[in-house]
């Protein structure tokens, strides 16, 4: 199997590192594009979509995020390395109160995907001060937050490696972010 979307995953990490060159409004629009067109139980399509590039807005959701807890603060973005943009998805409760989670996990994976065959690096940040996102974005009551996704081209090329004992990304000397994943006689069984 080598088609390029299976390449594209074998390829993506979760970046934490950016290029400060701005994201074009077209590229962006085209991750939102890749998110609409997911998959949607009851293709009920509840999910929306707030694309943030403009600096100072960036910069504010910047404070409202958390990075790479098992490593912390060794995995934030120096002051040069921030994302330039943010995707946060929000989800329309007068469509959708509750069960739309998965609906968010294949739209999220999807902004990922095309993002890096542009050589943009992502990070899902499901750690986020919703209240403070909620307030610059200015939300309406009926909108939910679920997630932001930071984007920026990539400063960093973090590898995975095969979990051996435990599943702790970690930086070695040299700076390079390891991503153990488990081995697929763990996770798999063939019946
Ligand atoms: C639901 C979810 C929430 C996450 N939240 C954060 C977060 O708040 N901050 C962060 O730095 N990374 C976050 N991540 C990124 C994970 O740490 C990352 O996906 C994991 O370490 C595996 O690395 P990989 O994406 O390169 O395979 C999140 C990932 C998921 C799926």
């Amino acid at each position: 199997m080598n088609g390029k979307v299976y390449e594209t995953i074998i390829a993506r990490r979760t970046v934490r590192k950016f290029r400060q060159d701005r994201i074009s409004a077209d590229i962006l629009e085209r991750l939102v594009n890749a998110a609409r067109l997911a998959p949607s139980a009851m293709n009920m399509q509840p999910l929306r979509y707030a694309v943030i590039s403009t600096p100072s807005i960036a910069g504010r959701i910047f404070d409202c995020v958390k990075w790479a807890r098992y490593i912390a603060p060794a995995g934030d973005p120096g002051p040069d390395e921030k994302p330039v943009a943010y995707i946060a998805i929000l989800v329309d409760a007068s469509v959708r109160e509750k069960g739309y989670e998965e609906d968010v996990g294949a739209a999220a994976q999807n902004i990922m995907l095309a993002a890096w065959e542009e050589g943009i690096g992502s990070c899902w940040m499901g750690s986020i001060d919703r209240e403070k996102i909620r307030n610059i974005l200015n939300l309406e009551k009926g909108m939910i937050l679920d997630t932001v996704i930071a984007l920026g081209y990539k400063g960093e090329e973090p590898v995975y490696e095969e979990e051996r004992g435990s599943i702790k990304y970690y930086k070695d000397e040299t700076g390079l972010l390891h991503v153990p994943k488990k081995g697929l006689t763990d996770i798999m069984k063939t019946y």
